[in-house]
C-alpha cells in the first residue's frame, strides 16, 4: 500500500505510470455515460472515506465518481462534523477509520493532519489539499497539458500571482517530470524556498521574475490561481488584491506568451480577478479539461495507492 501525500514524496517512475494510466483509462471509457462501470473493477468491494475540512466541489465529486466507476463505494465527511473537529486525536481518528474503509482522501488545513494521518492509518492516505500542497490537482494538469501539447518535459510553465498550496506542487512537479518553471508575483508571496530548491536540484530552471510581461516570455503554460486561498484571513483580502493586481492574467499578458501557450487555473476562479473571461473561455484555456482530468488522474492515484 501507499499514501499519495505529495508529489516530491513520490517516486518520478510511479508518477509518470501514474499520467499514463489515467489517459488510457480515460480514453477507455469515452463516450459512456458518467455512471457506467469501467471494465476493470479494482476497487471492488472497496469503501473510500473522503474527509474535508475545507469546501470542495471537484475534490469531492471526482473522487466520488472515480471511487464508483471503479466499483467502490464512498463516505463523504466533513470534519466538523466528526469528533475530530471536537478534540479527538488525528491519530485516533486514523486507527478507527483504518478498521472501517480501505483508503482515506482528506482536505485539511495543516499538513501535519495529513501526515500524522498517514503515520498512523493502516491504508492509504491521499492529499486532498492542505495549506502547503494540491498534488491530486497537479497530477491532473500535467495530464492535460500531454493531451493539448506532448511531453511536458522540458517546456517552460509560468506561475503568476500568490506562490501558493497550488503553486508548491506545481514546482515538485517541475523537479518529478523535468519542466522549468517561472513565477511572478510579488515578493511577499514568493514560493516555498524548500520546494524551489527541491526542483532546481532535481534540475529544472527555477526563476522568479517580477516584471510579468517578461516572465511570460517563451512561455508553454500559463497558470494561474485565487489571490485569497481558503486558509488565507479575508481581513487580508484587499492587501492581497492591491499587490496581486499587476498579475492578472488577460489578453494583454497572453500576447507575450508563445501564440499557441495553454492557460490553465485548478478553479475555483474569480473571474476578472486573477485572470480575465477572455483568457478563461479564450482559445487557449485548458481549464475545464482540467477538472475532468481530476476524475481521470486520482482514478490512477487510488489504483497506486492500494496496489489495484
Ligand atoms: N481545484 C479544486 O481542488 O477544486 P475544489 O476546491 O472545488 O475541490
Ligand atoms: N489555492 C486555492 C486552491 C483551491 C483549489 C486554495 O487553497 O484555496
Amino acid at each position: 500500500m501507499n499514501h499519495f501525500l505529495d508529489i516530491h514524496k513520490t517516486d518520478a517512475a510511479d508518477l509518470r505510470a501514474m499520467i499514463d494510466q489515467a489517459g488510457a483509462m480515460k480514453r477507455a471509457r469515452l463516450g459512456r455515460p458518467k455512471a457506467a462501470p469501467d471494465d476493470e473493477q479494482p476497487l471492488k468491494d472497496r469503501m473510500v472515506a473522503l474527509i474535508f475540512e475545507k469546501p470542495s466541489t471537484r475534490t469531492r465529486v471526482s473522487f466520488d465518481v472515480g471511487v464508483r466507476q471503479m466499483g467502490g463505494q464512498t463516505m463523504v465527511l466533513s470534519g466538523n462534523d466528526m469528533q475530530l473537529g471536537h478534540g479527538e486525536t488525528i491519530a485516533d481518528t486514523a486507527r478507527v477509520l483504518s478498521r472501517y474503509v480501505d483508503m482515506i482522501m482528506i482536505r485539511t488545513f495543516d499538513e501535519t493532519v495529513l501526515t500524522e494521518m498517514a503515520e498512523y492509518a493502516d491504508v492509504p492516505v491521499i492529499n486532498g489539499l492542505t495549506d502547503r500542497s494540491h498534488p491530486c490537482q497537479i497530477m491532473a494538469d500535467v495530464l492535460t497539458f500531454e493531451e493539448h501539447r506532448g511531453p511536458i518535459a522540458g517546456k517552460k510553465v509560468v506561475w503568476t500571482g500568490d506562490g501558493n498550496n497550488v503553486c508548491s506542487s506545481f514546482l515538485h512537479a517541475a523537479g518529478q517530470f523535468g519542466f522549468d518553471l517561472t513565477f511572478t508575483g510579488p515578493a511577499q508571496f514568493d514560493p516555498e524556498e524548500e520546494y524551489m530548491g527541491f526542483a532546481r536540484q532535481k534540475g529544472s530552471k527555477i526563476v522568479i521574475e517580477r516584471d510579468a510581461i517578461k516572465a511570460v516570455e517563451g512561455a508553454d503554460l500559463v497558470v494561474a490561481d485565487t489571490w485569497v486561498s481558503m486558509h488565507d484571513a479575508q481581513s487580508a483580502k484587499e492587501r492581497r488584491h492591491n499587490l496581486l493586481r499587476p498579475y492578472q492574467v488577460n489578453a494583454e499578458l497572453m500576447r507575450h506568451a508563445k501564440p499557441d501557450a495553454l492557460f490553465m487555473h485548478c478553479l475555483p476562479a474569480h473571474r476578472e480577478e486573477e485572470a480575465t473571461s477572455e483568457v478563461m473561455d479564450g482559445p487557449n484555456s485548458v481549464i475545464f479539461d482540467e477538472a475532468e482530468n481530476r476524475l481521470h488522474a486520482q482514478k490512477a492515484i487510488m489504483r497506486w495507492c492500494l496496489g489495484a
